[in-house]
Formats: C-alpha cells, structure tokens, sequence
C-alpha cells in the first residue's frame, strides 16, 4: 500500500516536472519550420548556379553495377564515408553518443533524440526530448482495425511481411493523402508528411510487438503505452522484456544508430521512390520495408545468428579460431556469403559494430556469454579469411555480425524476428528524408535506363 502511493506519488511528481518544462518548449514541427528556410534556399541556389556543373561520370559499371558509386540522390540527414562510417548531420556515433541526451536514468542514445538530429540538424535539449517522447507515447495506440488485420494473420508468415502489412494498412488513417484528395497547397506538403511520420514512428512499437506477440507468445496480454516512457522503453515493455534494463539500453543504442545510413541503402532508397510519387509516408515506408526483408540487406542479422548457431552445432563447445576458419572456408566454398561482413560502401570496420562491441565489452554478463565470445573470435579471423578468398571489397564486419547475437544472449532469442526491429529503427532516417523532399519540393524520381543493345550504341559513339 505504502510502496503503490509512493509509486503514485513520483508519478505525479515526474509528470509535473514534465509539464513545467514542456510549457517553454518548442516542438520537432516548430524547429523544423526554423530550418526549412535555409535549406530551401541553398536547394534553389543549388539549382540556379550549379545545374549544369559536372560532378562525376557515368561509366558502364554503374549502369551494370546495382549503381554503385553514382552519386545521384540527395539526401540530408547522414552521409556514409567509406572508411570512417556513417556521419549524422556530420556528427560520427562516439559524438551522439556524448551530446544526445538519454532516457531518464539510462546512458544510451535514444530514438527520440536521434530523430530530432536526423530531422533537424540540431542537438535536441533534455526537455525536447522529453517532449517528443511525450508526444510519440500519446500517438502510439494501434488502431482496432490494424489490430484486428494482423490478428488474422498466419502465424507461419514472415514477421517482417506482416509488419509490411501493417505499416501500409496504417495508411488508412493518412492525412496526407486526406489533405492531397482535398487539394493542399505544395508549401504545406512537409506539415502532412511530418504527421503521418510521428504517428507511424509512434506506432511501430505496438504493431512490432504484436506481431511478436502472435507469432511467438499467443495468448500473452499486451500492456498499454507507458505515457511516461520513450519510444524504445515502450517498444521492450510491450514485446516483455520491459524489466531488463540491459536490453532496453541495448534497444536504445542499436535503435538509435541504426535509424539512418544515408540514402543509397536499398531500403531507404526506396521510401525516397516511392515517397516521390506522393504516395504517403505509411505505404512509402511499407514499401522500404520489403526491401530492408532481403537477406543481403536487413534480413543479415537473422542469417548471422543462424550461420552461427550452425556454426556452434556443429563445432560444438570450445571452438578455437581454426575451427573458425575451416568454417568460414567451408561457408565460401559452398558459394554462399558470410553474413555480417561486407558492405556496398563501407571499407572498414562499421562504427556501428564497433559500439555494439563497446557495449558488450562494459558488461561481464555479455562478455562471459559463449555467444558473443563467438562473434569476437569470427571477428578475429574472418577479415583474413575474406581477404584471402579476395572476392569482397571489404572484408570487415557490419552491424549485424554482432547485432542479433546480443538480443540472443539476452533471451530474445526468435532470430526470425530481428528484421522488425531493424524496421523499427529505420523509419527515422527514411520517414526523415520523406518530410524533407517534400518541404524541398523534390520531383518524382526517374533514372534514364537503358538496354545493352542502346548501352553498345553510347560505347561506339
Ligand atoms: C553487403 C553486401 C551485399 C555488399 O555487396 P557488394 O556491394 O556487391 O559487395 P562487393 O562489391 O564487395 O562484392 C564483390 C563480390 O564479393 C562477394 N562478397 C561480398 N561480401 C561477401 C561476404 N560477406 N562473403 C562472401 N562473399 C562476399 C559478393 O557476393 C561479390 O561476389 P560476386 O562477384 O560473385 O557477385 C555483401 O558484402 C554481402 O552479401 N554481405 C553479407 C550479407 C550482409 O552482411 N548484409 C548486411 C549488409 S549491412
């Protein structure tokens, strides 16, 4: 009795300390009306002074080459280095990782303060951060309707089709579309995608954990949206795991630093298609989310965990680096790829591996677990590995050869699953470049493609 008033009484308390501060704060919507400006103007000097100037050449691989290299796209929020990784508004993970601001008690960057980053250019202060946290929890209700469509689901689909599914449904509730069918103006297009982007980012977390709910514990009651918390304290409340705080820090960090890597990733490249031709930001980002559900691209974490846990089946305790080796030459040698290392841009290790390892090497539980033991030892051979089979341009590991495996170790341990919560994350970077082509009037998308018999005629010319 006595503990449920103090309980009530700090409740209270929190919420007015909310409050006070919310009063003299400004909004994500209102700093972004801030910045538009300036960014509107450099698009249109851009455009008036530096149409015609040549910034690069197409050559014949990047037409048979899946466009690597081509540098044809704008996008604001990241930019990926090769060799140093990825750059938030030009800020690299260790200088998130010190100016965002965390969850109350916790370390880790979160959603929310990420999000403000990627949409504004700006480091959000403690009480923005707060407030977005507020304004996302009390949007993050599912629908009945949504609710009922992936309560009809086969539990034997793919998590990542119904969270597909999901997010496109959403759609339903669009107020962008209601507002193009009425006939807004174009200057207002940003105000109706940033909308539907915070209440699609609001509500990812209950449809993710309903579908995690079905599929693997049916009949499990899911609690309601804690106002009080962020989105990822929600987000691991709901799927259970609420009461692991190790995890929830885990979620938070791998949620925030996964949100965005510019533009060219498959995923976001196609929220940016699709976004162009003015369909909504729900079916633009349903639509990124079947690309992100390939296994060369999100659906990676998945494959790591499986190769690995083969890997321990068949090995099993006390496997040494050549042990290691022999099965990463057993992998290539059957023309498969080894998951979790490569990528399309990156030259070296990803930062983002690097500060998923930083995590697990500051807590004894996940150092002393034989899962993550594994990753670090492939870690310590595979590069070699890859270099002497000499395929790969890169043979350094991704995020996800140490990703999935933490969620592992801490009980999470559905790997079918992983994808969704890599579809979580990416709705900040990909939503964020939504909102923002549409406040710089970007056009529809259309690359000229061209047949090999047209491609031999230019090479003739
Ligand atoms: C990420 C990935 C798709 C990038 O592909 P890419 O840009 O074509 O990479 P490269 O230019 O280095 O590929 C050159 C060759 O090396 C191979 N290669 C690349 N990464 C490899 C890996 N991890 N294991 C084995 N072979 C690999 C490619 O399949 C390609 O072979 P091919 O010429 O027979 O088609 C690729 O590295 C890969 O498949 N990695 C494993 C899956 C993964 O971890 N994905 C998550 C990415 S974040």
């Amino acid at each position: 009795m006595l503990a449920r008033s103090a309980v009530r009484l700090h409740a209270l308390s929190a919420k007015r300390a909310l409050g006070s501060r919310l009063a003299s704060t400004k909004t994500l919507k209102e700093t972004l009306q801030e910045v538009i400006p300036a960014k509107q103007e450099q698009l249109k000097k851009l455009k008036t002074e530096h149409s015609q100037t040549v910034i690069g050449d197409v050559k014949v691989e990047n037409v048979i080459g899946g466009m690597r290299g081509l540098k044809s796209m704008l996008w604001e929020a990241s930019v990926l280095d090769p060799n140093e990784g990825i750059r938030f508004h030009g800020m690299t993970i260790p200088d998130c990782q010190e100016k965002l601001p965390a969850a109350p008690g916790g370390k880790e960057i979160i959603a929310e303060s990420m999000l403000w980053l990627l949409m504004t250019g700006k480091v959000p202060t403690e009480a923005e951060t707060r407030q977005l946290s507020q304004e996302l929890a009390e949007k993050g209700d599912l629908p009945a309707y949504v609710e009922n469509l992936i309560d009809s689901l086969s539990p034997s689909l793919h998590p990542m089709t119904q969270l597909g599914i999901g997010v496109a449904a959403l759609n339903h509730d669009s107020v962008f579309q209601k507002a193009y069918e009425r006939g807004m103006k174009k200057t207002e297009y940003w105000t109706y995608a940033l909308e539907d982007s915070l209440t699609l980012i609001a509500r990812l977390p209950a449809l993710a954990a309903r579908i995690y709910r079905n599929i693997y514990k049916p009949g499990n009651e899911l609690p309601a949206i804690d106002k009080s918390l962020d989105l990822v304290g929600n987000y691991t409340n709901l799927l259970g795991y609420g009461a692991n705080k190790d995890l929830t820090e885990y979620l938070r960090l791998y949620i925030s630093i996964h949100g965005d890597h510019e533009g060219g990733n498959a995923s976001a490249h196609t929220a940016h298609l699709v976004s162009s031709t003015l369909a909504d930001p729900y079916l633009s980002y349903s639509a990124a989310l079947f690309a992100l559900a390939g296994p060369l691209h999100g659906l990676a974490n998945q494959e790591v965990l499986r190769w690995q846990l083969a890997m321990q089946k068949e090995l099993g305790d006390n496997i040494t680096h050549d042990h290691i080796k022999e099965y990463l030459w057993k992998t290539l040698k059957s023309g498969q790829v080894v998951p979790g290392y490569g990528h399309g841009v990156l030259r070296k290790s990803d930062p983002r591996f690097i500060a998923l390892q930083e995590f697990c090497d500051s807590r004894p539980d996940l150092l002393a677990s034989s899962t993550i033991q594994l990753v670090k030892k492939t870690f310590e051979v595979a590069p070699g590995v890859l270099t002497e089979h000499g395929k790969t341009k890169n043979p350094w590991p991704n995020v996800d050869a140490a990703s999935g495996c933490v969620l592992y170790h801490y009980g999470l341990t559905e790997f079918k699953y992983y994808t969704v919560i890599f579809g979580v994350s990416r709705a900040l970077g990909a939503l964020t470049q939504v909102v923002w082509a549409r406040a710089l009037g970007l056009p529809l998308e259309r690359p000229k493609s061209l047949s090999m018999d047209a491609l031999q005629q230019l090479i003739k010319v």
